[in-house]
């Protein structure tokens, strides 16, 4: 099989061949590094699976370089990693059982590379090329991997539930490799995934969560969400996205389906940016309808709140998602809060202080919020559409000019709590944040301008107001 290797490449491969040749150790290329060559997908790292002893077939590929690279292994797992610059290389040794349990199980039984090819997950993931000097560059696809890759098809080697038995995660990969290459998972794949889907229940949240954001940093992760959704895996590892699902009616009025708006919103995010967080905000911005959803007679669906009721999720989805509680979660939640705002601005009221209050709420992430907020919009009305995108441009505008004017983006107050302490001699204390609370107020409202003379004057008017007395 011919694959285009970079120079680099074909110089590690045929070091790796030399010191198999000079071990005795038949090995193989196998699995994504193939698969990648084969679709003409730039790779990552290389895994060589040999018959025999992975780690020593590492030392020696390491002792043919100048400098020497260090050789990482797990004895316990009987595998080992060469770093060359950037370029990664995995030894493993065949194994007779799946390619999972070994890595629990230190006590494994030496195999064919037909047994590796067995156990692993994929038909296109089991594609194997010979590093040996008697057939080197031999395609080894006793499963039909390089058909699968033209067919673009997704599908185990062994039956569907032995597979996924051996690895339940697999049933997201499955789902993931579709996302990522826009393959068509085999329908009895797929229906298989349906079946065992409760066996995610074994699989660790780190490794399910890491298939997530895979999925997320997709070209169209809504293709990933939506066969998460078909297989029923969804409604075992995120139930709070399945509750938006659906459109309910009465009297004839429905609303519209808030799971198949949020892909939409999350396709449209992702064509402006691949900041994986701002995909989390964008999939998670109207998780809270569904907690606020009600029919209001004369009115309709409404839903109340949902931005509230949804920044209030997001740490809890985040804690069970075991996603990082810090300030992405932080930027995530202040995006699903502030996701209307923007949009409740329209023509007639776009005050400076309501832009003023925007940028002081959004802050440094202002232009995300925009960014959001315009792949919010899904309308299929094309005149709707147009509406709302020149309004938004009316918005940008006038954040513009406000904040050239008034410096509100970053605010930090003219005068400080330190400085009101000082000046009419109090203690720390709820005086003190009145103070402090109005001066900012007044700022944001307009009554006076941004800087320390106006703000420093106020204080002293609403000392007054306070009955405190400055002292010299
Ligand atoms: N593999 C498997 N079952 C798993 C995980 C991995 O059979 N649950 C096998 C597959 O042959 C896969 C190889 O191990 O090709 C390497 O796994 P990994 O690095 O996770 O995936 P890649 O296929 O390389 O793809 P990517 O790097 O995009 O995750």
């Amino acid at each position: 099989m011919d694959i285009v290797c970079s120079d680099k490449e074909k110089q590690v491969l045929e070091k790796i061949a030399k010191a198999a040749t000079a071990l005795d150790t038949p090995c193989y290329l196998i699995g994504g590094f193939v698969r990648d060559k084969i679709i003409g997908r730039p790779t990552k790292d290389a895994d060589i699976v040999c018959m025999g002893d992975g780690i020593a077939l590492a030392h020696k590929v390491a002792e043919m370089f100048k400098p020497k690279p260090q050789v990482a292994y797990f004895k316990n797992f009987g595998t080992a990693q060469i770093k060359l610059d950037d370029f990664e290389v995995e030894f493993v040794g065949a194994r007779k059982e799946s390619y999972r349990s070994h890595s629990r199980k230190p006590e494994v039984t030496p195999g064919t590379i037909e047994d590796d090819q067995n156990r692993r997950d994929f038909t296109i993931n089991a594609l194997a090329i010979s590093l040996n000097k008697k057939d080197f560059g031999k395609l080894v696809d006793p499963f039909n991997g390089v058909r699968d890759i033209e067919r673009k098809i997704i599908q185990t080697p062994l039956t569907p539930a032995q597979t996924f038995s051996d690895d339940p995660l697999r049933m997201m990969r499955a789902i993931r490799f579709a996302a990522q290459l826009r393959f068509t998972i085999l329908p009895e794949t797929f229906a298989a995934i349906g079946e065992n889907a409760k066996r995610i229940k074994i699989v660790s949240q780190e490794r399910i969560t890491d298939e997530l954001n895979k999925i997320m940093l997709c070209d169209r992760p809504s293709i990933g969400w939506d066969l998460l959704f078909k297989s029923g895996l969804l409604q075992l590892i995120f139930p709070q996205m399945v509750e938006l699902h659906g459109a309910e009616y009465i009297d004839g009025k429905g609303h519209k389906d808030n799971f198949y708006h949020t892909l939409q919103v999350l396709d449209n995010i992702a064509d402006k940016t691949s900041d994986l967080w701002l995909r989390w905000a964008a999939l998670l911005h109207d998780i809270g309808k569904p907690a606020t959803k009600k029919f209001e007679e004369g009115h309709g669906w409404t839903f109340h709140g949902h931005e509230v009721v949804g920044a209030r999720m997001v740490p809890k989805i985040f804690t069970k998602l075991k996603l990082p509680l810090n300030e992405k979660m932080k930027l995530v939640q202040k995006l699903v809060l502030l996701h209307l705002r923007p949009i409740s601005l329209t023509k007639e009221n776009i005050t400076d202080s309501a832009i003023r209050r925007l940028l002081f709420d959004a802050g440094e992430d202002i232009d995300e919020l925009m960014m959001l907020c315009e792949a919010d919009i899904t309308s299929k009305n094309k005149l709707k559409v147009k509406r709302y995108l020149q309004n938004f441009e009316l918005v940008r505008e006038r954040l513009h000019e406000v904040e050239e004017s008034d410096r509100i983006r970053n605010w930090q107050p003219p005068v400080t709590g330190e400085m009101i302490m000082q000046t009419f001699g109090l203690a720390p204390g709820k005086k003190v944040g009145i103070i402090k609370d109005a001066i900012r107020e007044a700022i944001l409202d307009g009554v006076i301008p941004n800087n320390y003379e106006a703000a420093y004057h106020f204080m002293l008017e609403k000392g007054k107001e306070l009955h405190l007395q400055a002292v010299e």
